[in-house]
């Protein structure tokens, strides 16, 4: 891979980032590519019996088979499950594009990096710049994910006109289920995945189906991630 990192964001909060995130290093693993997932910001952070903060995205990085340290790999964890912006307010931290942007490239060359985005593309980190203006900074092409559901289709227009019009480079869709199997009514999965490449000509580069009984420790639903990612040619990145 010639590229320091992949960054990973969705159409929104609980889209299935952490899974694409977690499925893409496996995929990334098995071709002999070292991968490092990294969180920047993590909120929602579960306090641990040592009291420090745990990351539940690195926890699910981590029973996918992929390296995990908390320490290294989520430099920004908060405790209130809202907006980066507002947690780090709370805690009393200011949070800044280039200080986190810095502690993202000192893991440039552990391996390629693959950040993973909290929440939406326009989620602010303060009061003045959002994960957008992370993006740019980082210059790492973007993955954007998006559920398989009714409405998809503007969600993702909207955030994939926000990141061409930011300059930044999108190297594909990767369509999930999180909520329940992908509307089979009308041909409307198809359709999504159709309209998403038609308006915006950026190409959906995988679906991964809802799994039911969801468990990020049962191999079987790593399985049927990797199942669903194969396709993807990570030289295309
Ligand atoms: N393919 C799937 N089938 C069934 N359930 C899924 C699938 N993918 C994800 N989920 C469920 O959806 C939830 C949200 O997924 P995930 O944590 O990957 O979202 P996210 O976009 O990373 O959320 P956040 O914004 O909090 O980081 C997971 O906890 C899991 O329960
Ligand atoms: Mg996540």
């Amino acid at each position: 891979m010639n590229i320091p990192g992949i960054f990973i964001t969705g159409t929104g909060t609980d889209i299935g980032k952490t899974v694409v995130t977690a499925g893409l290093a496996r995929l990334f693993n098995k071709a002999g590519v070292k991968v490092l997932p990294v969180k920047p910001a993590q909120s929602g952070g579960v306090r641990q019996p040592n009291g420090k903060l745990g990351s539940p995205d690195g926890d699910v990085y981590k029973s996918a088979g992929a390296e995990w340290n908390v320490e290294i790999q989520c430099p920004y964890i908060f405790e209130p499950a809202c907006s980066p912006h507002l947690a780090a307010k709370l805690a009393g931290v200011e949070l800044d594009v280039s200080s986190i942007a810095g502690k993202v490239r000192s893991l440039e060359g552990s391996g390629t990096l693959l950040v993973e985005g909290a929440g939406g593309v326009l989620v602010p980190l303060n009061g003045k710049s959002t994960m957008l203006d992370l993006m740019k900074e980082l210059s790492y092409p973007v993955v954007l994910v998006a559920g398989n559901k009714l409405g998809t289709i503007n969600d993702s227009l909207l955030s994939l006109m926000a990141l061409k019009q930011a300059g930044v480079k999108v190297c594909g869709v990767i369509m999930t289920a999180c909520e329940g199997p992908a509307p089979s009514e009308f041909g409307m999965a198809e359709d999504n995945i159709r309209s998403i490449e038609n308006f915006s000509g950026v190409k959906v580069l995988s679906s991964i189906p809802y799994i039911s009984d969801w468990n990020v420790d049962e191999l079987r639903c790593w399985e049927e991630v990797d199942r669903a990612l194969s396709g993807i040619n990570i030289s295309s990145f």
